[in-house]
């Protein structure tokens, strides 16, 4: 297989996973890629490598450039094994001088990996001698692991970001100009909101201070999905939008059912929330991914949720849910819950700590339906949607 040229001194070597569709309970539609990248100055460099399954496609793009034997020095700028995975056996291949990674990317990839080999602790600032050019450092602490980290090209004006950047989309085609929008700016939105969301505050810190540091990389080569060289500010500036959590005139109404009980009271809240004016997305859990439900909460202000009642708990795939998007942090909810039940309202009931727990304003008061819902019932649902409605219409005043 052959490496991609980036630039005359850097090349992509990585590996396109086209089959992927559970990333760590993530759903990767469109697959992923896990880009590894090789620079061919006086001391060859290899930045991060693989998954574990794809080391011999990794080592055949190395091969068409170069004998991997030359390769010098390789960084491990993430532990996380889709990135670490094909260290060890990248290492007693290759033999290379120096092996670099974080403090904490050293204590991780020794909890992970139990290797055989060195590894030397770089921080921000340190540059080491890549033999015609000079690699800088710079430590990206939680974006998205704590031993996360940034490598620079100096010369090349390359930066290389690790996960941060990324989007699960396997593809082709290398870089941002050959790639359509349409078709990579969900999976952008998505990555961010699945895996970023949660450290928003850290990336707006980090961002201004990546500007204060005067860094302007003229291409940003991330190991998920295509290098950006057209248009790099396009998705640090999407980083920025995404981070800030602005509030947006929208809600989603997240709920499962049993008997249909409380599909037909999710119709009423969504209903409410429409005639309030707020774009309104209904997400029965039957029918939708949790990461896909995590990507619509990313830009909406409300969250309502709905679950019936399971063996005096809330039904399992609501449990799911609700525990994987309180994990994702999101900011400036405001929201409700509603629900049906046979004997024991209480499950319903306790929606409102879930909302309490993910740190939602609640809007006004749980409706609960004994078996199917009556008018009434419904009157009362699309009551919720309207004062989630009119909440968000306050906050985005
Ligand atoms: Fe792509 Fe955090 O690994």
């Amino acid at each position: 297989m052959q490496a991609v040229k980036i630039t005359d001194k850097v090349y992509w070597v990585g590996a396109i996973d086209w089959n992927i569709r559970d990333f760590h309970g993530y759903s990767t539609k469109r697959g992923t890629t896990y880009n590894a990248f090789l620079v061919l100055t006086d001391k060859p460099t290899l930045i991060d490598t693989v998954k574990k399954e794809f080391y011999p496609e990794m080592m055949s793009r190395i091969a068409s450039v170069i004998d991997p034997k030359k390769i010098e020095i390789i960084i491990s700028n993430h532990s996380e094994m889709d990135h670490s995975g094909a260290l060890p056996q990248a290492v007693a291949a290759i033999q290379p001088k120096e092996i670099y990674c974080s403090d904490m990317g050293l204590k991780d990839l020794t909890a992970q990996l139990y290797p055989d080999f060195e590894m030397k602790v770089v921080k921000t600032g340190d540059r080491i001698d890549v033999g015609g050019d000079t690699i800088s450092f710079v430590e990206a602490r939680m974006l998205h692991w704590p031993d996360s980290m940034f490598s620079y090209l100096e010369k090349e004006n390359v930066l290389f970001t690790n996960d941060v950047f990324g989007m699960h989309y396997a593809t082709s085609k290398l870089f941002d100009d050959e790639n359509e929008e349409r078709l990579w700016l969900y999976e952008a939105e998505k990555y961010y909101a699945n895996i970023v969301l949660p450290y928003s505050d850290i990336v707006l810190r980090f961002l201004d201070s990546v500007q204060k540091m005067g860094l302007s990389p003229k291409i940003i080569a991330p190991d998920h999905g295509f290098v950006w060289r057209k248009d790099p500010s396009k998705i640090v500036n999407l980083y920025a939008k995404w981070a800030a959590q602005a509030p947006k005139n929208k809600a989603i109404v997240v709920y499962d059912t049993m008997w249909g009980s409380t599909q037909k009271m999710a119709e009423y809240v969504v209903e409410g929330l429409r005639l309030g004016g707020t774009e309104v997305k209904q997400l029965s859990m039957h029918s939708s991914h949790r990461s896909d439900v995590a990507t619509e909460l990313l830009d909406s202000s409300g969250l309502i949720i709905g679950s019936p009642v399971l063996n005096s708990e809330i039904f399992p795939a609501m449990a799911d849910v609700l525990c994987y998007l309180k994990g994702l942090k999101k900011k400036y909810l405001v929201g409700g819950a509603f629900g049906s039940y046979g004997w024991n309202p209480g499950p319903v009931n306790s929606l409102a700590d879930c909302l309490k727990a993910m740190n939602i304003e609640q809007v006004a008061p749980i409706v609960t339906s004994k078996f199917v819902p009556d008018e009434k019932t419904l009157q009362a649902c699309k009551e919720l949607g309207l004062a989630v409605s009119k909440k968000i219409a306050e906050k985005i005043k």
